[in-house]
C-alpha cells in the first residue's frame, strides 16, 4: 500500500513551492517571485530581475532601447539582474536593463488593492550604483501600503555617449521611459495603481525626474515625483552633445578620438565593462568632478528625442508637468570632498593657486572663460574670503560643496512655484545617524563628517551593500518610521504630513517654507537665502554670454 507515497511527495513539494514563490500573470506574461520580509515582518511578494528591454548589446549598444516583447511559459523573477558596467561592483553585464517590484497584497481576483506606486531612480551621478536589493532594499518603505519598483539603467559612456547625428544620447534616461511604460501596463498585476505612480529620484535620479518633467516621451507615465538632492537646473543648461568627454573615452581605452564616426565605430568594439570601470579616469582634481557624463539636448537626427530643448528655459516658461512635488537636500551633502581636499597638502596647493582653473572642476560652471574668472573670484571672495587656503577654509569649502547640490534644487523649487498650481514641498534633511555615506578620515568609519549626499536613503531603503540591517529595536527605527510615512503619505495623497506631527505647509514665493527634518520635524524659513542669493545673481537664467555671443 505505497502508492500513495508519491503523490504525497508531489503535494508536499508544491506546498514548499507555494510558501515561498509566488505567481502574478501580468499583460506580459506570467512572472515567479519570491517572498522578503519587512522591518516589521510582513511578507513581501518580491519580484526581481524581471527584463523590460532587449539586452541593450551589439548593435543596440548606443541605440534606443527596444521594449521586451509578451512572453509564454513563466518567467523566473526570484534573483537581481546584474548592475549596469561601472566602476569596483560586482556583478555587472552589459545585459542590464532590469527592474524589480515589491508589493505586500497581491490582487486576489476579486479585489484590487490598487496601491500607489513608488518608483525609485537610483543615484550614482549617471555612472555607478542600481536598483538591485543590495542598493535599495524593499524591507522599510514596504511595511507602508504602497508598491515599489527599482530599475537599472544605462550608466556612463553606454547611457550617455552623445555624439551628435551618430549618437544623439540620453540612453539611460530613454531606458527609463521604457520601464515607466512597462509599469503602465502591468503594475496593476501586483496590486499597484497606474493612475497613481510618485517617481522617487536621488541625486543623478533627481536629475533624471526633472527632465522627465518637461519630456514629451514621460508625459502621462508619472503623477508626483520627489527629488532627492538634485535637479538638473543649476548653474549651466545642459549641452547639446558631449563631444569632449566621448573623445576621453576614446583616448582612456585607446580608441582613436578623431571623427564622431570614428570614435563611435570603435568604442562599439570596447568591452562593456572596460568603459564602465574606465569611470575614475575621467577625474581631473582629486575626486573632482563627480559629475561626468549627463544628459543632453537632443538635435533632431530623425530620431525621437528626450528633450529637444533647454530644461532651464522649459521651466522658465512653465512648459513643465504640473504635479505635486517633494524636494530638498541634506545638511552637509559633498562636504565630504572638502575634508578631502584640506587634508591633501598638494590639491590644497593647487586649488590655492589657480583657483580659476579649479574651481570649475570642483564645482561645474563653465571653464576657461571671462565670465568664468568673474564667478571662481566672487565665489572665493564670498566662502573663503582673502586668506591663503588652509585648514581653517575647510568651513567654506564645505559650504560650497553643500550649495552645488543645494542651488540646482533650491531653482527648481523657485521655477516650479512660479508656475505651478500643485503643491511644492520644500526640505532640508538634517537628522545625524550612526551611519553616514561619508565619514571622517581616520576615524575607522565612526564619525560620519556631517549629514552627507544619500544619507537621507538610510532611513528609506535597506542599503545591505554598506549597512547593517536596522530592526525595530534599533536607534534608526524612529527615524525609519517618520521618513517611510511621509514619503508613503506623499505617494498616496500628494501631501507629506503625517499624524501627530507638524502640518508641512508647501513652499511659496512669498513665506519660502521649508520642512527641516531632524529629530524632531520643524517648519522654517528662507533656506540659505543669502548664499543661493549669490549663486542666482552669478547664475541666471538667461546668461548673456550664452545667448549673445554669435
Ligand atoms: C507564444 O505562444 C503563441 C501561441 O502559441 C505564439 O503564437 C507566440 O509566437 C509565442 N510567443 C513567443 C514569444 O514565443
Ligand atoms: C530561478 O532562478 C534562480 C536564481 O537564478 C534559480 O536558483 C532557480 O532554480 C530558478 N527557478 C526555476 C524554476 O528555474
Ligand atoms: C593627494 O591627491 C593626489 C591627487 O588626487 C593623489 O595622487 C595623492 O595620493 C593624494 N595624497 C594623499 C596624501 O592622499
Ligand atoms: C590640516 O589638518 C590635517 C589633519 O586634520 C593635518 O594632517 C594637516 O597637516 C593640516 N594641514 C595644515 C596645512 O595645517
Ligand atoms: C577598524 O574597525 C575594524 C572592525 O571593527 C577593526 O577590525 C580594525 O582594527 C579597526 N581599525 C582601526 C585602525 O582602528
Ligand atoms: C517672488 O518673490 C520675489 C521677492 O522675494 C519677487 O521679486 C518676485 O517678483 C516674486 N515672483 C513672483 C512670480 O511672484
Ligand atoms: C525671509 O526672507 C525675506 C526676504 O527675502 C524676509 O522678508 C523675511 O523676513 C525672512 N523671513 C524669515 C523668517 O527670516
Amino acid at each position: 500500500m505505497m502508492w500513495w507515497y508519491p503523490l504525497l511527495l508531489l503535494v508536499v513539494l508544491k506546498c514548499v513551492s507555494s510558501a515561498q514563490n509566488v505567481h502574478v500573470k501580468t499583460p506580459s506574461g506570467e512572472i515567479e517571485g519570491s517572498t522578503l520580509t519587512s522591518r516589521l515582518g510582513k511578507t513581501i511578494y518580491s519580484f526581481r530581475g524581471i527584463r523590460y528591454a532587449k539586452a541593450p548589446i551589439n548593435e543596440l549598444r548606443f541605440k534606443p532601447p527596444v521594449p521586451v516583447e509578451n512572453w509564454n511559459g513563466t518567467y523566473n523573477a526570484t534573483a537581481d539582474g546584474p548592475n549596469c558596467p561601472q566602476p569596483a561592483t560586482d556583478p555587472v553585464s552589459e545585459d542590464c536593463l532590469f527592474l524589480n517590484v515589491y508589493t505586500t497584497k497581491l490582487p486576489d481576483g476579486t479585489n484590487n488593492p490598487k496601491r500607489p506606486v513608488i518608483v525609485h531612480i537610483h543615484p550614482g551621478g549617471f555612472y555607478a550604483f542600481s536598483g538591485r536589493s543590495n542598493w535599495v532594499g524593499p524591507q522599510y518603505l514596504m511595511d507602508k501600503e504602497v508598491v515599489l519598483v527599482t530599475l537599472n539603467y544605462r550608466l556612463g559612456a553606454l547611457g550617455f555617449l552623445s555624439l551628435g547625428k551618430e549618437s544623439p544620447g540620453n540612453y539611460g534616461l530613454k531606458d527609463q521611459v521604457v520601464a515607466l511604460r512597462w509599469i503602465q501596463k502591468n503594475i496593476e498585476a501586483f496590486g499597484g495603481d497606474p493612475g497613481s505612480v510618485t517617481l522617487h529620484g536621488y541625486s543623478a535620479g533627481a536629475w533624471s525626474i526633472s527632465l522627465h518633467m518637461v519630456a514629451l516621451m514621460s508625459r502621462g507615465l508619472f503623477h508626483k515625483a520627489i527629488l532627492g538632492s538634485g535637479a538638473a537646473l543649476g548653474q549651466w543648461d545642459l549641452p547639446y552633445a558631449q563631444l569632449d568627454l566621448a573623445k576621453k573615452q576614446a583616448q582612456i581605452v585607446g580608441c582613436p578620438d578623431t571623427t564622431p564616426k570614428e570614435i563611435i565605430d570603435c568604442l562599439r568594439t570596447v568591452p562593456a565593462e572596460k568603459l564602465g570601470n574606465s569611470l575614475f579616469q575621467f577625474r581631473e582634481f582629486g575626486s573632482n568632478p563627480v559629475l561626468i557624463w549627463s544628459p543632453v539636448v537632443e538635435d533632431d537626427y530623425g530620431q525621437e528625442p528626450f528633450l529637444d530643448e533647454p530644461a532651464l528655459r522649459l521651466f522658465r516658461y512653465g512648459n513643465f508637468q504640473k504635479i505635486p512635488i517633494m524636494t530638498g537636500i541634506t545638511k552637509d551633502e559633498f562636504a565630504g570632498l572638502a575634508v578631502e581636499l584640506v587634508q591633501n597638502a598638494t590639491l590644497l596647493k593647487q586649488l590655492d593657486d589657480d583657483f580659476e582653473k579649479y574651481a570649475p572642476i570642483c564645482f561645474f560652471y563653465e571653464r576657461g572663460t571671462e565670465r568664468s574668472k568673474d564667478i571662481s573670484r566672487s565665489i572665493r571672495d564670498f566662502y573663503l574670503g582673502d586668506e591663503p587656503l588652509s585648514n581653517a577654509s575647510l568651513n567654506g569649502l564645505s559650504k560650497i560643496y553643500k550649495d552645488i547640490v543645494g542651488f540646482p534644487v533650491d531653482r527648481a523649487v523657485e521655477l516650479i512655484s512660479r508656475k505651478s498650481s500643485k503643491p511644492i514641498y520644500y526640505y532640508e534633511f538634517t537628522y545625524q545617524g550612526r551611519y553616514s555615506f561619508y565619514y571622517l578620515p581616520g576615524t575607522n568609519n565612526t564619525v560620519p563628517n556631517g549629514v552627507a549626499h544619500h544619507d537621507d536613503l538610510l532611513y528609506l531603503y535597506y542599503i545591505s551593500i554598506a549597512f547593517p540591517f536596522f530592526g525595530p529595536n534599533s536607534p534608526e527605527s524612529k527615524m525609519i518610521e517618520k521618513m517611510t510615512s511621509m514619503w508613503a503619505q506623499f505617494a498616496k495623497t500628494g501631501n507629506p504630513t503625517i499624524a501627530g506631527e507638524v502640518e508641512w505647509e508647501p513652499y511659496s514665493n512669498d513665506t519660502k517654507k521649508y520642512m527641516e527634518i531632524g529629530e524632531k520635524l520643524t517648519l522654517k524659513n528662507n533656506l540659505s537665502e543669502e548664499r543661493y542669493a549669490l549663486w542666482r545673481k552669478l547664475f541666471p537664467i538667461f546668461p548673456k554670454t550664452v545667448y549673445y555671443t554669435f
